[in-house]
């Protein structure tokens, strides 16, 4: 796992840019993996600033929506992806893909992400950032390590943390369709963003923990290629915080 701690905003937005650039320029990112939320906006800005010509052959898949959130609600992902992704990024939105959280068939719906997935040759580089209970995608504590796209119920936290975005608690939905954690684990690389105090205990689980289901985050440390950029406060609760820098700042002639 590699670990990056900065200092900004923006800097976090162009350490991750940069890696996505990279791989579009060498011919390795056909299928981006997009998350939602607060995370990801600093990579977003930075690569719609960068205007990366490569990127409108990229196709993407979202990690999660809301059950039962018209797409037409400015909250649905299909909206969030929509507005912060596809459109400033320049995406063909005829490649962008989000779980249909108002399907008549979940379950059906699950297995049809997973074949359309598979169909696209899977994810090249899946974004993420991390919710306070530890979750990836939706898949909340105690979710299977080897879980598919499938049908989850939020926890109160995580109700609580997204209540946000709306304009009463009560109207943030009970339940979502998420890629699993076997899902995200498929892809071929894996960039995790978090900043902010509240995530400091899930990223200390996430990097030093033992890999447990409490902390659905912590499969990442059996990812082959796995990168966790973050701020000094998402990096607080991490006991081997000055080692990280210091491999860092000593990488090996290959990495840098
Ligand atoms: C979003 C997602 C979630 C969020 C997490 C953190 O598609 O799958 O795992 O990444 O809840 O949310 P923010 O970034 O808003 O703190």
């Amino acid at each position: 796992m590699k670990i990056a701690i900065l200092k900004t905003s923006a800097d976090i937005g162009a350490y991750a840019a940069d890696i996505i650039e990279n791989r579009i320029s060498h011919g390795r990112m056909k299928v981006l993996g997009v998350a939602t939320g607060s995370s990801p906006l600093p990579v977003y800005k930075e690569l719609a600033a960068r205007r990366l010509e490569g990127l409108s052959a990229v196709s993407a898949f979202a990690l999660d929506e809301y059950v039962g959130l018209s797409p037409s609600h400015p909250e649905s992902y299909h909206a969030v992806i929509n507005r912060e992704v596809t459109k400033p990024l320049g995406l063909d939105p005829e490649r962008v893909h989000v779980p249909d959280g108002t399907a008549t068939d979940l379950e059906g719906a699950c297995a049809g992400y997973e074949e359309r997935i598979t169909a696209f040759g899977g994810i090249d580089l899946q974004l993420l950032g991390i919710g306070s209970t530890g979750h990836i995608g939706f898949n909340e504590p105690t979710s299977s390590l080897s879980s598919r796209t499938r049908i989850k119920t939020l926890t109160p936290e995580t109700r609580k943390d997204n209540a946000r975005f709306f304009t009463s608690p009560d109207e943030v939905p009970t339940h979502c369709l998420t890629q699993g954690l076997g899902t995200i684990m498929d892809a071929k690389e894996v960039v995790l963003i978090a900043q902010g105090r509240s995530k400091a205990k899930a990223i200390a689980g996430l990097i030093e923990g033992p890999v447990s289901v409490m902390c659905p985050g912590s499969v990442l440390q059996m990812h082959p290629q796995a990168t966790v950029i973050l701020d000094e406060e998402a990096a607080s609760e991490l006991q081997g915080a000055a080692y990280y820098k210091y491999v860092a700042e000593n990488l090996p002639l290959w990495q840098r």
